[in-house]
């Protein structure tokens, strides 16, 4: 098997970024050199704690987890407690984390990983709004070339927004730090709501995690049926979309996914669409393209993925 990919996962847990995390540690041919947490769903002092919960839900407790940005550049933080519950991992009953958090600042963390490590070898992997990876990048502008790839959950264009009506949340919360990572000029991968919105907890799909009757399975049946709900309230749907792990998914088995190389520029100006990735997905523009963007899943093929990986732990 060749050399296992090297990555840091920048999260904001949310049942869904636990689930790519649970994924992301069920799968071997990934090294997780680090999770930096970042104010999102919920606020820092519970996104870093939820993501140590996580790794110790995994039998992972040597992982090393780092507390990233309290608060977006610029706006003020808006939280999803409606979406995540008060805690941001409501469903299952974890357990206070004993593993402790590093003592490292995660912009500081992700900066000197960078420069340490050999260009070119590190993928990073947002599934929060992207504070921690703009301040990086505004840190120690040199990491830009030496980062191998980005590959993000955020935005959304033909499935408009999940918080406005243009924005998806990620986005939505730091625009400013969205728009310093797409101008960066380094390769991304962007799952929008436009594939995620494709990728539905289904009660089938639900059960086949409590089925495998492991302490992960029944926790992620756990919360799943609470993460769904809001949104199946929302979109009538059975089920609702399982966003984060989709980026994971994408660096196991890429031929999952389809979609096609664009500009994406982000609104950073107007109220009315703040937050926005204006995806040129018909190429009238000449801006430059800067993330290939998906917008098709083999759903069937992402929940088997899910379910063989989390089984392993
Ligand atoms: O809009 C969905 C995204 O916002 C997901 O990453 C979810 O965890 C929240 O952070
Ligand atoms: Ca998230």
């Amino acid at each position: 098997m060749p050399q296992p990919r090297k990555i840091i996962i920048d999260t904001d847990p949310g049942q869904d970024d636990a689930v790519a995390i649970l994924l992301a540690l069920g799968s071997p041919e990934l090294d997780i050199v680090g999770i930096s947490a970042v104010a999102g769903n919920v606020p820092l002092k519970l996104t870093e704690k939820n993501a140590r919960k996580i790794c110790e839900l995994a039998g992972r407790p040597d992982i090393k987890v780092y507390a990233g940005a309290i608060r977006p550049l610029v706006r003020q933080l808006v939280t999803a407690e409606e979406v995540h519950g008060q805690t941001g991992l409501n469903g299952p009953q974890l357990p206070e984390p004993v593993m402790k958090l590093q003592d490292q600042y995660a912009v500081d963390f992700i900066v000197e990983t960078l420069m340490r490590e050999e260009s070119g070898t590190i993928t990073l992997c947002p599934l929060g709004p992207l504070t921690n990876i703009a301040l990086a990048l505004i840190r120690e502008p040199r990491i830009a070339p030496r980062i191998k790839e980005i590959v993000l959950m955020g935005g959304g264009y033909f499935e408009g927004g999940n918080v406005t009506p243009a924005a998806e949340f990620n986005i939505y919360v730091d625009p400013h730090a969205a728009d310093v990572v797409f101008r960066s000029g380094i390769p991304i991968v962007m799952m929008p709501l436009d594939v995620t919105h494709k990728a539905l907890t289904t009660t089938q799909r639900t059960q086949a995690f409590r089925k495998l009757g492991t302490k992960v399975g029944i926790a992620t049946a756990d919360m799943l049926e609470f993460f769904e709900r809001y949104d199946e309230g929302k979109y009538g749907t059975d089920g609702g979309p399982l966003h984060d792990p989709c980026v994971i998914a994408y660096l196991l088995k890429p031929e999952l996914f389809k979609g096609r190389h664009c500009n994406v520029t982000v609104e950073t100006a107007s109220e009315l669409t703040m937050g926005m990735t204006v995806v040129d997905w018909w190429g009238v523009t000449k801006r430059e393209k800067n993330a290939m963007v998906m917008r098709d899943i083999d759903h069937d093929g992402f929940f088997a993925l899910l379910v063989e990986r989390l089984g392993r732990l």
